[in-house]
């Protein structure tokens, strides 16, 4: 995929919050300006990389993106889960992400077990791929240390200008 890695960043919307509840595996997701910006060879399944909630640290993620065929969606959504506990959830923050490479296609699972043990290898693999020399450089890119604090230092309109200066940073 010659998009990767990609660098993007949105503000932080509600899900259906099986993410939490169903999985105990909390996700972030994104509103369409995001989705809808994705360069065309980034398909769907399921991703690792960097995430940051607004200006805190940097932390590994897994990200899905596609119709989560095991609730058969109607809407396409970027769903992140941030490798990392936090207190809160963190609505209408800006997250901050990084996609460094690929793991899988999304799948259908016969049971909510399997979807949650696939979702759990996903994450051990990106765990150990994100030590790599490459992958680890990204976590420290000052595509990070410029996060804007509140979502209105990005206006929906300027999403694929801003996309544009994101990938050339
Ligand atoms: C790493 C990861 C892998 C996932 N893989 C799949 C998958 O293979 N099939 C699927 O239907 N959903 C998959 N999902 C999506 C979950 O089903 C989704 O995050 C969950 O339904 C919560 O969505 P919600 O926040 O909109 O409620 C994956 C999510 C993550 C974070």
């Amino acid at each position: 995929m010659k998009s990767l890695p990609y660098f993007c960043r949105g503000e932080v919307i509600r899900g259906f919050g099986r993410g939490s509840k169903e999985l105990g595996i909390p996700t972030a997701n994104f509103p369409d300006s995001v989705v809808d910006n994705l360069p065309a060879d980034i398909g769907t399944g399921i991703y690792y990389g960097w995430a940051c909630v607004g200006n805190g640290d940097v932390y590994k993620m897994v990200m899905s993106i596609g119709w989560n065929p095991y609730y058969k969606n109607t809407k396409k959504s970027m769903e992140t889960h941030v490798i990392q506990t936090f207190k809160e959830d963190f609505y209408g923050e800006i997250l901050s992400v990084v996609m460094v490479g690929y793991i899988r296609p999304e799948r259908s699972y016969n049971s909510l077990e399997a979807l949650i043990a696939a979702i759990n290898n996903d994450i051990e693999e990106a765990k150990v791929k994100l030590e790599l020399p490459e992958p680890l450089k990204l976590k420290d890119d000052n595509f990070f240390t410029s996060t804007p604090s509140s979502s209105s230092a990005l206006p929906p309109t300027t999403a694929s200008t801003s996309q544009t200066i994101m990938n050339g940073h």
